[in-house]
């Protein structure tokens, strides 16, 4: 896969004078089913997370509060998505190293990701993903 197939995600915004409500809903909004939802919090300004690939995982990535940053590596182009709106996600495909970092106080990241957690499925390694990458 490649850094190409990742894209920001507009999610609806339903806003009236009560406040704003987005959404994501089954088929609609992803282009995979959600298995396991999971949230970052708490990260220091100065803290990255991430620094892996999946094998087969998809993930959307939602800055529901604050924002921060993440880059995309597919071992040709890297590229680099700025997230700071709840109604809006970064589409992650399979097979890219990402690292998440300059959260911003208060951050809330939501992550809807295809798979439960297998860490089978992780290459922590970024030479081993290198390697993975070049190979297929
Ligand atoms: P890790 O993958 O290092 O987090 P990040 O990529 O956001 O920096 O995960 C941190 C720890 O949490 C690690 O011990 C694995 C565990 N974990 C689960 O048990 N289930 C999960 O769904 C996730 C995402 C992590």
């Amino acid at each position: 896969m490649c850094v190409a197939l990742a894209r920001i995600i507009e999610l609806p915004r339903l806003e009236d004078e009560r406040g704003a409500l987005s959404l994501i809903e089954a088929e609609a909004h992803v282009p995979f089913e959600i298995r396991r939802l999971y949230w970052l919090y708490g990260v220091p300004e100065s803290a990255s997370r991430g620094a892996h690939a999946h094998r087969e995982l998809e993930q959307v990535v939602i800055a529901l509060s604050g924002g921060l940053s993440i880059v995309l590596d597919d071992g040709a182009v890297r590229r680099t998505f700025e997230l700071n709106r709840p109604d809006r996600g970064l589409y992650v495909p399979p097979r890219v190293w990402r690292e998440l970092f300059a959260f911003l106080p208060g951050t809330v990241c939501l992550v809807a990701a295809s798979e439960v957690y297998r860490e089978a499925d992780y290459i922590r390694d970024y030479a081993a993903f290198t390697r993975e990458v070049t190979a297929a």
